[in-house]
């Protein structure tokens, strides 16, 4: 296993992200509620920089037991990162694409030792 330091842990304060090069691809890496995530940083559509998209909570469906829909919410489970391009989202935790589950940016494993944070390959 290799590691590759993404940064202090107050480098991710205030939302900030770092953009570090694993085996010659591009990865974002992020912290959202506490918890890392790494992500590589070029969109499947069209290789816009994912990273630098807004995260939002999933929209989701509020169905009634009959399945009546009461309107739309943010769920608060599956964050998704927005390409700045084109509006393509992706859950920061799996890397899936939202508009087809079977298609995803690659994702790495994150730790943290003391104050640094590595990405792991
Ligand atoms: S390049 Fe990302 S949505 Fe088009």
């Amino acid at each position: 296993m290799a590691e590759w330091f993404a940064g202090r842990i107050s480098d991710f304060d205030h939302e900030r992200r770092n953009t570090i090069e694993v085996n010659g691809r591009e990865v974002v890496v992020l912290r959202n509620n506490g918890r890392f995530y790494a992500l590589e940083n070029n969109c499947l559509h069209m290789g816009g920089p994912v990273g630098e998209g807004m995260l939002m909570g999933k929209v989701e469906a509020v169905l009634t037991e009959d399945k009546r829909c009461l309107g739309d919410r943010f769920s608060e489970e599956e964050i998704h990162i927005v390409c700045p391009w084109h509006g393509w989202e992706y859950d920061i935790d799996t890397g899936e694409f939202a508009g087809d589950r079977k298609r995803r940016l690659r994702r790495y494993d994150v730790t943290t030792r003391g104050d640094e944070v590595y990405v792991q390959t």
